[in-house]
């Protein structure tokens, strides 16, 4: 595969980069963060032999970036056909409501800015014919819940948005492969408690090339989530209200 990826310079990014890297594919890296970009590249190309890995600035809040950043990617594998976004920005319901520029990141970031992406991602996909998107959102998309109100709210909204672009453009080719991860142990989740059936990286970033490779439309990693989150998903508003999860 020729891939570009976006959030590869840290957690479950940089875990599928890795297996992708090792294994043979080609590699293109987008970032925000200049050191940390050139780190990636480093750390990618050491896992194999003749391994060029190409990068460029792209960040989320700042939609200019997007445009130039895929088009660099493209000229540089020669027609990507696969794209993974594994980028996203998280911060507990109380940093969130506390702190108005964290929200808009938030926002922006998950939402806003990841849709702004893969629309160009998809452009360029379906000039050629179609090819692989896939996305990361999160089981906290699937149910309105008191830790999770706003940055759960992006990523029902992203979802959606993922399952509608499956919608639309299946026939043409685009191969949209949507990722709810339950919680795993990365930066992101540090400082939270830790819930049952958490997750390692590396399984997970496992099952997500797996997918890819099987053009899922869509999976649940740690597979158990896919269970948890069918009984969450029934629980009535009354209960919601009290409970503490
Ligand atoms: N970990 C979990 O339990 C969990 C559960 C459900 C869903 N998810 C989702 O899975 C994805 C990966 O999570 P993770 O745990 O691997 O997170 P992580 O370890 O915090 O890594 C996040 C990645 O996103 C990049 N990023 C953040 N803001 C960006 C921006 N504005 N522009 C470009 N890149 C940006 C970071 O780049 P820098 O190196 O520059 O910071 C980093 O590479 C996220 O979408 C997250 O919401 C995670």
């Amino acid at each position: 595969m020729k891939v570009v990826i976006i959030g590869a310079t840290k957690g479950i990014g940089r875990s599928v980069a890795r297996i992708l890297a090792e294994r043979g594919d080609s590699l293109f890296v987008l970032g925000r963060n200049g050191d940390e970009l050139a780190r990636t590249k480093q750390d990618l190309e050491a896992r194999r032999s003749s391994l060029s890995v190409g990068a460029a600035h792209c960040d989320l809040l700042d939609v200019s970036t997007i445009g130039p950043a895929l088009d660099e990617a493209d000229r540089a594998l020669g027609g990507f056909d696969t794209v993974v976004v594994t980028a996203g920005l998280f911060g507990t319901q109380e940093e969130i409501e506390n702190d108005a520029d964290l929200r808009d990141r938030v926002l922006q970031a998950n939402f806003v800015g990841t849709i702004q992406f893969c629309e160009a991602a998809k452009a360029l996909l379906l000039s050629r014919g179609g090819g692989r998107l896939c996305v990361l959102s999160s089981v906290a998309g699937e149910k309105a819940r008191k830790p999770v109100v706003i940055y759960g709210a992006t990523k029902a909204g992203l979802t959606a948005y993922l399952n509608g672009l499956d919608a639309r453009h299946y026939a043409d080719g685009l191969r949209v492969v949507v990722v709810k991860p339950g919680f795993v142990r990365t930066t992101m989740t540090a400082n939270l408690p830790e819930p049952p059936f958490a997750g390692d990286v590396e399984p997970v970033a496992r099952d997500i090339v797996k997918a890819i490779d099987r053009e899922s439309s869509e999976i649940y990693t740690p597979w158990i989530w896919r269970w948890v989150m069918t009984a969450v998903r029934m629980l009535p508003r009354g209960f919601m209200r009290k409970a503490k999860f």
